[in-house]
């Protein structure tokens, strides 16, 4: 157990989000590791704990792709690159099906007609009591896309995801477009972030998501060499885009959100089911989850987590944590 002081332990039972949000420190010690928020650079690579695990890589396995690069606007510059999409670039034209010898498709949709997957990114957060209590009484399980920094920096956050029976999946370090990586960053911002995992909540996951959905066949190839599945979406709330820090007003949110729940009810699902994103990031999505839930769950026959959806019942490399089943899910439901 971590120690932490009794202010501290005060924050994190309250539900007001000025006192969940003051930062506390933990006895996790996380030298060696990235800096908080940053890409990995050239000191961790020359640690001997990198020079490992780089050797560990089968780097004949991973695809010569030469890194993107990023414009002033802080996109992706796809300026030049081939239209048959040699590598199976999702930011390019969403393509989920890699080229590259040796590697399984990402999960786009849960297959099971009328299951809605359900996925929220960024977290932990510091404000997300209200939200967990929320899933909690609803008996709802979802899967969390865990920030390897902020695991680092919200230890006790990131426990109670797995305490709830929340099925846990890595996000990455520092959350950056990965295919603008060197293979080095690559690799370090999907080990780090999950050794960091290990480390506060003592388990393995073996899938984990791109930020912006950015991938293509040489970064699949080192996170497959990791064990780790890559997890997209189907459908975007664009949760994350709300104003003041985006561009949408929580009207535009809304009407994405009722466009999918309208899906739900005229039968676009009927054959079978999506992974919908949204995101743990701030109040703004959470309190989003929460208005949007009831009219979800009257709208699709199934809210399951992704390891449930997909029948993996051993979502991590301890075999010891086991996760029900589809069938299993849902007759708990
Ligand atoms: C590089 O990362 C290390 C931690 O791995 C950090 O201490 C250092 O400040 C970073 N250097 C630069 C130039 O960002
Ligand atoms: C990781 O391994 C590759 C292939 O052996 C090598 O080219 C690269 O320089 C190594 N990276 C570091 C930081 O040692
Ligand atoms: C991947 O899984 C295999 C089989 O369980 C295991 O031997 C290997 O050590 C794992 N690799 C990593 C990097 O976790
Ligand atoms: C279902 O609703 C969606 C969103 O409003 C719409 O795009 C789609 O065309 C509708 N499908 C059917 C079969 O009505
Ligand atoms: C979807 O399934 C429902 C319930 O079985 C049915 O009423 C509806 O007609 C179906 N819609 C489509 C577009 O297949
Ligand atoms: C967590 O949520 C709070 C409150 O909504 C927000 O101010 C903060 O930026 C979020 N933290 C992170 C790391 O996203
Ligand atoms: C969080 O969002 C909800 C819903 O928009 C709002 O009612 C509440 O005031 C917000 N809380 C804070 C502290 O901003
Ligand atoms: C999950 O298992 C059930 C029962 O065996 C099966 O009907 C279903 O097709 C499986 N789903 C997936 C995605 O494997
Ligand atoms: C699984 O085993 C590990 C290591 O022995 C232990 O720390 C953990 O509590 C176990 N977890 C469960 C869910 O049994």
């Amino acid at each position: 157990m971590v120690s932490i002081s009794l202010f501290i332990l005060g924050a994190l039972i309250s539900t007001v989000i000025s006192q969940e949000c003051v930062p506390y420190t933990s006895s996790y010690d996380f030298t060696g590791y990235p800096e908080i928020w940053e890409k990995p650079n050239s000191t961790l690579f020359n640690s001997a704990e990198f020079k490992q695990i780089n050797s560990t890589i089968d780097w004949s396995k991973v695809p010569k792709v030469t890194p993107h690069t990023l414009s002033s606007s802080g996109d992706i510059d796809q300026t030049g690159y081939s239209s048959s999409d040699p590598d199976c670039w999702w930011s390019y034209n969403l393509c989920t099906t890699p080229k590259a010898h040796g590697l399984q498709p990402d999960a786009t949709i849960c297959p099971e007609p009328g299951a809605w997957g359900l996925t929220y990114d960024d977290g932990p957060n510091c404000s997300h009591t209200v939200f967990y209590d929320f899933l909690k009484e609803n008996n709802q399980k979802a899967t969390l896309f865990y920030i390897g920094s902020n695991v680092a920096q919200l230890p006790n956050e990131a426990q109670r995801g797995l305490a709830d029976g929340h099925h846990i999946c890595v996000h990455t370090w520092s959350h950056q477009y990965m295919t603008t990586l060197t293979n080095d960053e690559a690799l370090a911002e999907l080990y780090y972030a999950r050794k960091a995992i290990k480390y506060v909540m003592g388990i393995t996951p073996l899938c984990w998501r791109p930020p912006f959905g950015d991938v293509d066949d040489r970064i699949r190839a080192i996170a497959t060499q990791l064990n780790m599945s890559t997890i997209i979406w189907d459908l975007d709330t664009n949760d994350w885009n709300e104003a003041p820090d985006g561009t949408e007003t929580s009207a535009q949110v809304d009407t994405t959100f009722q466009g999918f729940v309208n899906m739900g009810l005229n039968g676009t699902y009927n054959n079978s089911g999506t992974i919908v994103l949204e995101h743990e990031l701030d109040n703004n999505t959470m309190s989003k989850a929460i208005e949007w839930y009831p009219k979800i769950k009257a709208a699709y026959k199934y809210l399951v987590p992704i390891a449930s959806c997909l029948n993996i019942t051993q979502p991590y490399a301890e075999a010891n944590f086991t996760y029900p089943s589809f069938a299993e899910y849902i007759s708990n439901g």
